[in-house]
């Protein structure tokens, strides 16, 4: 008889419901690759009672999750549930019992990482989370072991499916952000409270994770420069496409000049291995040219550039949510768990900051960044002169301008692609154009990307 290892669910839904299915569908060809079965032996949902789109038999099925992660035959917990505070006492009492655990939970991982990665090498089990980020796209495997002889020079992603629809349908509709999120809601692309997508906070949490893994530092969630995209206009969309660009929420992790100040800590030149110490860690709307691949990935899906030294650059893509994709992430850290657990490998996976521990998030006003910006400005004889004039004496060039011509008194957009300035400069030079009576409202402020 095959050996089996029993699972247990702690959440039934859209995530929870698709690995149940696909364990259905695909339980035989993983068991034959495998050499072990994995079996779903209970499984904590709110409601046993409430119909679901499959069928669980009721001896599985219970509304407490605290049976399935005490019950002694579950061998893995999967926690699948969401949230911050019933999720943390499932996995920390999985921890506490030496099982390992499979989570999907980017937000717990992001709020409560090095206590729950701690209790995991305390026990001596293991915590996987591949799920946690981009849905289907392996890039913590990739990240953690593939290119573990790599420094990671760069990792820019989209990592938010939501915002990239978003964002997607704006510029080939010509659509507003009200318009498109209004119908993003109605489809299902969108929840009816949508900020934690539109604010970029569900990106950060990921950035967040991953630049943890890249650099060997726990980065703080509140040390991410977190922008959204509600500002983005059709306007911006389409100016940018004028330019050759296309907007699009990036996350981007990337070691900044070693004299950079940095928030929290004094910046230190090198790490103890070498490694740069202080880490662009942001998410914001960007223009990334139309060349370049990320400016390509559309409608909901995600995708990670990452540039190791070794390596050189690469792309993973793919969907970065939705039930089977995010199963299929599941199940493959189930197999990890699996063979792990069959080879008495506790604590195999490295912790979550491994490498050196060191290191801080630059802050962004210390940053060079190129910038798009559009203001609306009276049309009349010698307004550009004045903006022009306030940028010269913060030592920031104008690389190219687009003025679409207007009739005197009108006010019109003027579109200047900056030339790479500090950000600090930048804010504080627009922040005075702003103030001048023939700039009509606040700039409109995007970094350029090149990612060259
Ligand atoms: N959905 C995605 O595309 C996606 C992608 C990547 C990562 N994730 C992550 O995966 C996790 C799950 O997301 P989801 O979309 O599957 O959520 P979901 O559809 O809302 O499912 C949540 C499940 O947890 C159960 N549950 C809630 N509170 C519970 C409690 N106190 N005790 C026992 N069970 C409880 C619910 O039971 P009922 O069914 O009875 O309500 C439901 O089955 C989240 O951390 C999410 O961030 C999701």
């Amino acid at each position: 008889m095959m050996e089996q290892v029993n699972l247990g669910l702690v959440g039934g839904g859209t995530v929870g419901g698709g690995v149940w299915q696909a364990l259905q569908r695909n339980g035989d060809l993983m068991a034959a690759r495998l050499g072990v079965r994995l079996n779903v032996t209970r499984m904590a949902v709110r409601d046993p009672r409430r119909t679901r789109g499959f069928t669980v038999p009721a001896s599985v099925l219970t509304g407490d999750w605290s049976e399935v992660v005490h019950d002694p035959n579950v061998q893995i917990v999967v926690e699948l549930m969401g949230g911050t505070t019933t999720a943390r006492e499932v996995v920390r009492a999985a921890l506490k019992l030496g099982k390992p655990v499979v989570t999907a939970n980017k937000a717990l991982l992001s709020a409560h990482g090095p206590e729950l990665f701690a209790l995991a090498a305390k026990h001596q089990t293991n915590l996987y989370y591949e799920a946690a980020v981009a849905g289907g796209i392996p890039i913590i495997k990739a990240i953690r072991e593939s290119f573990a002889g790599n420094r990671i020079t760069r990792i820019a992603g989209i990592v938010n499916g939501t915002c990239n629809y978003i964002l997607t349908r704006m510029k080939l509709e010509g659509a507003e952000f009200s318009e498109v999120l209004a119908d993003a809601q109605r489809l299902g692309y969108a929840e009816a409270e949508p900020s934690l997508d539109v604010d970029g906070h569900d990106a950060a949490h990921k950035i967040g994770i991953l630049a943890s893994l890249a650099h060997g530092f726990w980065v703080k969630p509140g040390s991410i420069h977190t922008e959204g995209i509600r500002h983005i206009s059709k306007l911006d969309i389409q100016f940018a496409g004028q330019l050759g660009y296309t907007i699009k929420l990036l996350g981007i992790i990337q070691p900044v000049a070693a004299t950079a100040p940095t928030q929290g800590k004094k910046s230190k030149k090198t790490a103890d291995d070498g490694h740069a110490s202080a880490i662009q860690v942001s998410v914001y709307p960007a223009l990334v040219p139309n060349t370049h691949v990320l400016a390509s990935v559309n409608h909901a899906f995600n995708a990670v550039a990452v540039r190791g030294d070794t390596v050189g650059d690469t792309l993973f893509y793919g969907r970065g949510a939705g039930q089977d994709p995010t199963a299929s992430s599941v199940l493959g850290d189930l197999a990890d768990a699996a063979i792990d657990l069959r080879a008495g490998n506790h604590h195999r996976v490295p912790p979550f900051v491994s490498h050196n521990g060191q290191g801080t998030v630059a802050s962004m006003d210390s940053i060079s960044s190129r910038f798009y910006v559009r203001l609306d400005v009276s049309d009349r004889p010698g307004v550009f002169a004045r903006i022009a004039t306030v940028l010269a004496r913060a030592k920031i060039g104008i690389s190219s301008i687009i003025q679409p011509e207007g009739h005197t008194g009108e006010t019109v957009p003027v579109i200047l692609m900056l030339d790479a300035a500090n950000n600090l400069s930048v804010r504080k030079a627009l922040a005075t154009i702003g103030k001048l009576p023939v700039v009509k409202s606040n700039p409109v402020v995007l970094r350029v990307e090149n990612l060259d």
